[in-house]
């Protein structure tokens, strides 16, 4: 509401009313609102030991439970500018080197806000944005061009971006690990119900969930997540048959398949 007001004053326009009559008549006006309203927030490493236990806990039974050649996928749902994909991709090519890393990894990166999507794609950083990586990796994964920090451009080549909303769209398939961090936070807990239904029919069945921080599976999804590790608020599936699908498709918000 405040940064709705704030926007309101700009223009100037006064009451809800009169700004709800001013979007109607200017569509282009909900691209400036939509800018205004998401939080986009994020960093490289964000909660360095959240990185560490997916590094060392999560990646390595994904990858062992493959053969040496099948594709790990993973989705970063809210990615917001990019750092936490470029986070994963690190991570990845750590565990499996860069050759393997090229030939197996696919990391879907989708933000319902379409302007943080295009520096995320960009993935060109300033060296404050970047302070929080180690000089090692800096020098691994990065170019530096002017000021700035570019991440490798064949890196790039396996991350896939797309706008996406997490309570509409249909999730991406098959996914392995699926970082879906400080984003929950900002839905109500319908919409975070609707997410976390997808997110069930996206994941593998041995597939990972991660949340943010502050975030916990509202009480009509524990049904479908069991935590593996609450202090970094990591989960992995109910299997299938012990998952009320009637509950589940209600979560989606579409009647149940046959
Ligand atoms: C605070 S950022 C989190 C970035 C990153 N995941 C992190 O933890 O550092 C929240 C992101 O969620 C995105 N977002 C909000 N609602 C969304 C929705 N319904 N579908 C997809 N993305 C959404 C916003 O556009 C924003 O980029």
């Amino acid at each position: 509401m405040r940064r709705i007001e704030k926007r309101m004053q700009m223009l100037p326009i006064f009451g809800y009313n009169n700004y709800g009559d001013y979007l109607k008549e200017n569509p282009g006006e909900f691209n400036h609102l939509f800018s205004l309203i998401e939080i986009n927030v994020t960093s490289f490493f964000r909660d360095t030991q959240v990185w560490n236990y997916i590094a060392t806990q999560i990646i390595p039974p994904i990858i062992a439970s493959k053969s040496e050649t099948e594709p790990i996928r993973i989705w970063s749902a809210g990615c917001a500018s990019g750092e936490e994909i470029y986070t994963l991709a690190i991570i990845l090519a750590e565990a499996l080197g860069i050759e393997e890393f090229l030939a197996r990894v696919k990391i879907f990166a989708t933000d319902i806000d379409n302007d943080v999507l295009q520096q995320a794609r960009k993935g060109v950083y300033n060296v404050n944005t970047v302070a929080n990586i180690t000089p090692t990796r800096l020098n691994n994964y990065f170019n530096p061009v002017d000021n700035c920090y570019i991440f490798h451009r064949h890196l790039k080549q396996n991350i896939i971006f797309s706008q996406h909303n997490l309570i509409k769209d249909a999730p991406m398939s098959k996914i392995d690990l699926l970082v879906c961090r400080n984003v929950l936070i900002y839905l109500n807990i319908d919409a975070q119900i609707r997410a976390l239904a997808r997110f069930y029919f996206g994941l593998t069945d041995k597939g990972f969930l991660c949340l943010g921080k502050a975030e916990m599976l509202p009480i009509k999804s524990t049904h479908l997540f069991t935590p593996i590790n609450l202090q970094n608020h990591i989960f992995t599936k109910v299997p299938k048959p012990e998952v009320d699908q009637y509950l589940l498709h209600q979560s989606l918000g579409t009647p149940p398949l046959n």
